[in-house]
């Protein structure tokens, strides 16, 4: 099936009516004042998707605006797009592939490309996950270690952390992911060989970092279990597209994919294999279930309540109109403190390009920088630039119901501080109210509007709120196909293809070109700076 065409947004009428609206009103709009004109603003501009609902309320947004963005999103072929991933069209263009990690979640017996396959590898996953538990009860085993990088990482790390309440009791799981020999010595330092099962995670099976940490797991493994080669079968596993690369590396214990997943979109593939061990069976279908309903309701609801439709087209008019550069992802709760990273990769290696779909320059922004930390961590460091600083970055407030710890006194004052944070942003603080306030630590020689200067907010910064009900394995997938399809919108709009990552190469083939020259200290042809630190590295 051949993808559908596009048109590019800034060649369709909708992005024409979109700057003229900007420039005429939306660029003033004013949350203080549209919560004063409008009762319902919060009831109009929240929803509730599968597991996540969302205030959409206090983004610099009005009916004008969410108009013409939809009207965007038809013109620029989102929605066909969109039906066109579902369908298994080799919507990745650049390395002719489908694009189908939703078909990983649906469930038996839909009319989903690949569902046998996808439900043959799940299901001797999931009974390889339980054996795996089995010896952890008995015993046997006593660690988890997950050796891949990027989405052979921060996917599964990010579930497992998420997910912690619902782990196996006595079950430790380690994710190493870094070439840098800091990462993984003090990790097997604290391990027993023979309690360890040691997982190789890589689609491809030749990530450097991959394959060199996955060496040294062998070496440690044959040094000090006593078990011989004959003991890799038991307790090494990989999870990869390429079965025979890890046959010949010797492990026998193996679960495919496709090379329709993205490394990045790879988490709900046999790649999620540590996080079932972790989690169990039902709780690893119940992570799938949440994804799958998130999937059909961005497949099927309505584009004015269509959740991960809004956000990315949010992201849009944030990016290529108010000219925002990022966006701050605070999530509060602990379990999510990997979240952000998860989404840097997921967001910033899809959607970091500078070509459309055809290959010409694009004269607009693409993706925004993801960052942050989870709440209240990040108040205590980088929410000063937030409120004061001079450039403005919309703010994603993940608030969780219901917590897993039996602390009610604690969590209460979490999800004060979280609220607070997106109100004090929202509303800000006028020098006249300033002036008018005690600030009892302030200097008491200093002019009165001078100081009121510093202590004033100008708020009407933008914020979206999530909540869920509970941090539990169905609404963490709901909230990973949340962003996944979030991130798919933005990139159709932009004409650009959100499934390659053409921009990791150059750096791995100088890294290859360079090893040898670590050794052997020849510099020559190299650029004079690369020369001079070589020097430095190796005299
Ligand atoms: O270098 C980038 C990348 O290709 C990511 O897209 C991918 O998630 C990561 O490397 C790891 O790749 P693999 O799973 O093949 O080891």
């Amino acid at each position: 099936m051949s993808p559908p065409t596009f048109v590019r947004c800034d060649r369709s009428p909708a992005w024409a009516a979109l700057r003229q609206h900007f420039d005429s009103t939306g660029r003033q709009l004013d949350l203080r004042r549209a919560f004063g004109n409008e009762p319902q603003r919060f009831e109009r501009w929240s929803l509730q998707a599968p597991q996540v609902f969302a205030d959409l309320s206090k983004n610099l947004i009005d009916e004008v605006t969410v108009a013409h963005l939809i009207a965007l999103a038809h013109e620029t072929g989102v929605l066909a797009r969109r039906d066109a991933m579902f369908a298994g069209a080799e919507i990745n263009s650049t390395e002719g592939r489908a694009v189908l990690h939703t078909a990983l979640r649906a469930p038996k017996g839909a009319a989903t490309p690949f569902n046998a396959e996808v439900h043959g590898v799940l299901d001797a996953m999931l009974a390889y996950a339980e054996s795996v538990r089995g010896r952890v009860r008995a015993g046997e085993i006593s660690d988890v270690l997950n050796i891949g990088i990027g989405g052979s990482d921060l996917g599964p790390a990010m579930a497992t952390i998420a997910l912690q309440a619902h782990a196996l009791p006595g079950l430790r799981s380690h994710y190493v992911s870094n070439v840098d020999g800091h990462d993984i010595t003090p990790v097997l330092a604290a391990l027993d060989p023979r309690k360890t099962l040691v997982i190789v995670a890589s689609k491809t099976f030749t990530t450097q970092e991959t394959m060199a940490n996955a060496a040294i797991a062998r070496q440690w493994f044959l040094a000090g279990s006593g078990l011989g080669e004959a003991g890799i079968a038991r307790h090494f596993a990989a999870t990869t597209t390429n079965v025979s690369a890890a046959a010949a590396f010797g492990i026998a214990t193996t679960f495919g994919f496709w090379d329709w997943v993205g490394g990045r979109y790879s988490l709900m593939s046999a790649i999620g294999l540590p996080v079932a061990v972790a989690i169990g069976e039902s709780n690893f279908r119940a992570l799938l279930a949440g994804a799958h309903a998130m999937d059909r309701h961005f497949a099927e609801a309505e584009p004015a309540g269509n959740l991960p439709l809004l956000l990315g087209l949010i992201d849009v008019w944030y990016r290529n109109f108010h000219g925002f550069t990022s966006r701050s992802v605070a999530p509060y709760h602990q379990g999510l403190r990997r979240l952000p990273a998860y989404l840097q990769q997921l967001e910033m290696e899809s959607n970091g390009k500078c070509v459309d779909e055809a290959g010409e320059p694009l004269p607009f922004g693409t993706s925004p920088v993801v960052w942050g930390e989870p709440g209240t961590n990040g108040q205590h460091a980088y929410f000063q630039m937030l409120h004061q600083g001079t450039d403005v970055v919309p703010v994603e407030f993940i608030l969780v119901k219901h917590p897993d710890h039996p602390h009610a006194d604690l969590h209460t004052k979490l999800l004060a501080n979280g609220l607070a944070q997106s109100q004090a942003l929202m509303l800000g603080k006028s020098a006249a109210e300033a002036l008018a306030e005690k600030a009892p630590t302030a200097s008491a020689t200093l002019d009165r509007q001078v100081l009121a200067a510093h202590r004033s907010f100008p708020g009407n910064r933008p914020s979206t709120t999530l909540v869920l009900d509970r941090l539990d394995p169905a609404s963490l997938g709901a909230l990973i196909a949340m962003y996944e399809h979030r991130v798919f919108t933005s990139a159709a709009v932009w004409g650009i293809n959100a499934f390659d990552q053409w921009g990791v190469e150059l750096g791995k083939a100088l890294c290859n070109a360079l090893l040898p020259r670590l050794a052997s200290g020849d510099t020559s042809g190299l650029d004079a700076s690369t020369a001079g630190l070589l020097r430095q590295l190796t005299s």
